[in-house]
């Protein structure tokens, strides 16, 4: 196999080292420049992995001035390069300098070419190490994308995971249901650039936190002048995310008069601003979320059934943080660092008591009532290691001892462990009776006698 041949550039204005540098290093590319300009050419041209730099160049061989420069250029341009500066005698001080400024080494003058091939090994060794860990790094980013941030190891998040990837690339709207905080809006993002519409936009909008009678010119858009305020012609967010996604968050709460509009748009796929009367057809693909009970909305006559149907070609139900054995501390790890990378790198990782407090919790606000609240133990935190108390969560006991009574207590406690037992075995309903030690029937009646669908 033939490996490319690693390059030094040598920037020298005396002729004689210059020839002496080029032949001193077999194993390397060497290329030679005589001044700052074509030190510059060469950098950016050859991209060498390292470099060895005489301060003292032309037009000012005695001083440093021109050394620096290209230092310094040299570091703004590609700072993983190493560079060796060369220090004449008495000018350790420079050296010195030059490290301050983002040199990796120096050598003596005059040169001894064993012990600065030496330094040049070394140098290269690093700079590989260096470059293999970007790579690495910038791999890790990119495998990131997609589902690739959302962390779970719990079988039933990994099917939802498997779902929208297997879904990503048709075109049929996605409805995610899920309590608040499960992660609704970060798998409609992983949904869109899983799909081929990456490239386009991904539009949400939260139909919840709209005014009513505001909500239609921002779905539509509207023309100048269509009602008081429209000083100019706006687009809606479904025409801006044509040939992207269109993520409507909390879909349930559309008026029901907007809806007869909307299921307009998902059958004749045109759209209309307010106030004109022009029919622009648009492509977009419709990924819903909500957290209401939108069947019995349907019965109540405040959901449009027709409607419901279009927006749930697929429906994709969210388990609950609760309901992934495991996940909570996994979790907490991942944002842990993230969070004390950004404001407390002191804080290192959990004590014991703060993994065990994390698992029994119940976590009714979900993923992100678990952000928030690690979120703060970090800034909080005085020690190396986030504890319990600063994650300021009550004794799990006490949710058991709130209850009404004892009947209700064994209830919860009988779902928490059905739940999970569930979760286990990916639903099987054998072996999660098996898991419980009771029998299949038994465990039939208790699904339906805590309406634990699974
Ligand atoms: N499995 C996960 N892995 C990593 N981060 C997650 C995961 N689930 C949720 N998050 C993060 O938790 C936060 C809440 O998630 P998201 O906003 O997607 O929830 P949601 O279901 O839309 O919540 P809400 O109903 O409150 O709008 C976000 O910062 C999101 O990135
Ligand atoms: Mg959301």
């Amino acid at each position: 196999m033939t490996e490319t041949r690693p390059k030094l550039l040598v920037i020298e204005d005396d002729p004689g080292l210059q020839a002496q540098l080029k032949w001193a290093y077999e194993d390397f590319d060497v290329i030679v420049a005589g001044d700052r300009a074509s030190a510059l050419t060469l950098l950016r041209a050859e991209m060498p992995d390292v470099v060895t730099l005489d301060l003292g160049l032309p037009p000012d061989p005695d001083g440093t001035t021109e050394g620096f420069a290209v230092l310094d250029e040299i570091m703004a341009l590609k700072p993983g390069t190493k560079v060796i500066v060369a220090s004449g005698h008495g000018a350790r001080e420079s050296a010195l300098q030059a490290i301050a400024r983002g040199a990796y080494d120096f050598y003596p003058k005059p040169v001894d070419i064993d012990a600065l091939g030496l330094i040049v090994r070394r140098a290269l060794q690093l700079h590989r190490l260096e470059e293999e860990n970007r790579r690495l790094a910038s791999r890790a980013e990119k495998d990131e994308k997609v589902l690739g941030r959302l962390i779970t190891t719990a079988p039933e998040m990994l099917r939802v995971a498997r779902t929208i990837e297997r879904v990503a690339n048709t075109n049929v709207s996605v409805m995610l249901l899920g309590a608040s905080g499960t992660g609704k809006e970060l798998l409609a993002r992983g949904l869109h650039e899983a799909s081929d519409r990456a490239k386009r936009e991904f539009v949400a909008i939260n139909c919840a936190a709209i005014p009513e009678n505001l909500l239609e010119s921002e779905l539509f858009g509207h023309e100048k002048g269509a009602f008081t305020g429209a000083v100019k012609t706006t687009p809606g967010k479904i025409e801006l995310a044509a040939g992207g996604t269109l993520f409507l968050d909390e879909v349930g709460d559309i008026p029901l008069q907007l809806q007869v509009k909307l299921l307009r748009f998902l059958q004749e796929r045109v759209i209309e601003r307010v106030g004109s009367r022009e029919s622009i057809p648009v492509d977009t693909r419709i990924v819903c979320a909500t957290h209401q009970d939108l069947e019995a909305m349907i019965g109540e006559g405040r959901f449009r059934e027709d409607l419901f149907y279009r927006l749930a070609e697929i429906v994709v139900r969210i388990p609950s943080l609760s309901e992934r054995p495991g996940d909570a501390a996994l979790l907490a790890k991942a944002f842990l660092h993230r969070h004390a990378r950004d404001m407390n790198p002191s804080v290192r990782g959990f004590a014991a008591d703060a993994l065990a407090a994390i698992d029994a919790w119940h976590w009714p606000g979900n993923v992100r009532e678990l952000e928030n609240r690690v979120k703060r133990a970090v800034i909080m935190a005085d020690e190396k290691l986030v504890g319990a108390a600063d994650l300021d969560l009550a004794d799990p006991d006490e949710q058991v001892i709130n209850a009404l009574n004892l009947k209700s207590a064994r209830e919860q406690a009988d779902r928490k462990v059905i739940r999970h037992a569930l979760a286990r075995s990916e639903g099987n309903i054998s072996s999660t009776a098996k898991m419980l030690g009771i029998s299949r029937p038994t465990l039939y009646d208790l699904l339906k006698q805590y309406d634990l669908q699974n």
